[in-house]
């Protein structure tokens, strides 16, 4: 009798601690043979770190949402404000009034669903022009926490996973609200759906458009989804339905024009000639980056004037004199203009 209870248990352990082997074995071979493992948890810790640091503790979430946590943004470390915004006075106030308000002034607001804000908000236009800017400046203003959502974190290959990323991201906004979920680029990730998708891709698609109906039927909660495209005309239509609060940024005029080079070359240093308005003249087409792109090109000159010099007399191995900046000349008129002419082609192209 003993022989045979003795026989028993030890069967038991035998299969137990097969068992045991079986499962670590094939987990350990499957995260080995896993290329994203080691950035998941690289996220995760980023994203544990992250929530801390922006005083959100205490919340609990799940492994989906702590994945989706790596792209929270802390707002105050966003280093635009609507100061670094030239020429977009007009969609900035509309951008205050209809968004900012509304989630600043909560308590006057949450029980009005014509007053509450708006759940989609669309910003379109030709590249270069603000879009971003805008989205971060938003974020920072109203004091919210953001999403910079990457497509990228949403998937994953194994099937249906993709799908509880997508609900990851909604239920991790609502637990972190009042919450501005933005998608750069909105169009590559929600273009018009099709029949070649990929099967997990369309109910990726569904999945998130049904998430988003239901913050629109919540009134209370502060939920905001902020898109960005150049392409507005390849976001689906569903999508676009969704998001009735569109801004268009587009190029700007010559006045627009003096405004952004203001801003951006307050800090540098000008030879007397240089003539913003005449500058805003000469650039039309230009979009914001393609502004920068100029004062970059002109300042660039100074330097190129200051290693030629240099090189008269030292070599130019040795190392650059520390103050450096304060021994370049100002830039310009004539730097600004040649690099008009040589950007002409570019500036074409983006027009
Ligand atoms: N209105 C502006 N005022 C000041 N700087 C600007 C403005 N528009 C663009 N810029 C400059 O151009 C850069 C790019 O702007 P931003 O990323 O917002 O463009 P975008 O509209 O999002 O473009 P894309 O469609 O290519 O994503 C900014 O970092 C900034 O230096
Ligand atoms: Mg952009």
């Amino acid at each position: 009798m003993p022989d045979n209870r003795a026989r028993y248990i030890a069967t038991v352990l035998q299969a137990v601690i097969l068992g045991a082997v079986t499962y670590y074995g094939v987990k350990w071979l499957v995260d080995a043979m896993d290329p994203t493992k080691k950035s998941r948890l690289a996220a995760k810790r980023q994203a544990q770190q992250l929530l801390k640091k922006i005083g959100i503790e205490g919340v609990k979430l799940s492994e989906y949402e702590l994945t989706v946590a790596a792209d929270i943004v802390d707002p105050l470390t966003l280093p635009i404000s609507w100061k670094d915004i030239g020429g977009l006075r007009e969609t900035i106030d509309e951008v205050k009034e209809t968004v900012i308000l509304p989630i600043q002034q909560n308590d006057i607001f949450r029980n009005s669903s014509l007053l509450s804000a708006p759940k989609g908000v669309l910003l379109y236009g030709p590249p270069g022009c603000g879009k971003t800017m805008i989205a971060k400046a938003t974020a920072k203003e109203a004091g919210c926490r953001f999403i910079n959502l990457q497509v990228s974190s949403l998937t994953d290959k194994w099937y249906g996973e993709s799908q509880k990323l997508a609900a990851a991201v909604f239920s991790l906004a609502t637990k972190l609200q009042p919450c501005i979920i933005f998608i750069d680029e909105i169009d590559s990730f929600l273009r018009m759906r099709d029949k070649a998708d990929h099967e997990a891709t369309a109910m990726m698609k569904a999945q998130f458009m049904s998430l988003w109906d239901g913050l629109m039927t919540d009134d209370t909660c502060q939920v905001v989804v902020m898109g960005a495209t150049n392409r507005p005309q390849d976001v689906d239509r569903a999508i676009l339905r969704r998001m009735p609060c569109a801004f268009h940024v587009g190029l700007p005029d010559s006045e627009q024009r003096k405004e952004i080079l203001n801003i951006i070359l307050n800090k540098e240093k000008l030879e007397e000639d240089v003539d913003l308005d005449e500058l805003a003249e000469i650039t039309v087409g230009f979009s914001g980056s393609g502004l920068k792109e100029i004062c970059r090109v002109a300042a660039m000159s100074c330097v190129r004037d200051y290693m030629k010099s240099r090189s008269n007399s030292q070599s130019l191995n040795s190392k650059l004199d520390e103050n450096v900046k304060a021994s370049l000349r100002p830039i310009r008129m004539h730097d600004f203009v040649a690099a008009v002419e040589r950007s002409g082609s570019s500036a074409t192209l983006q027009s």
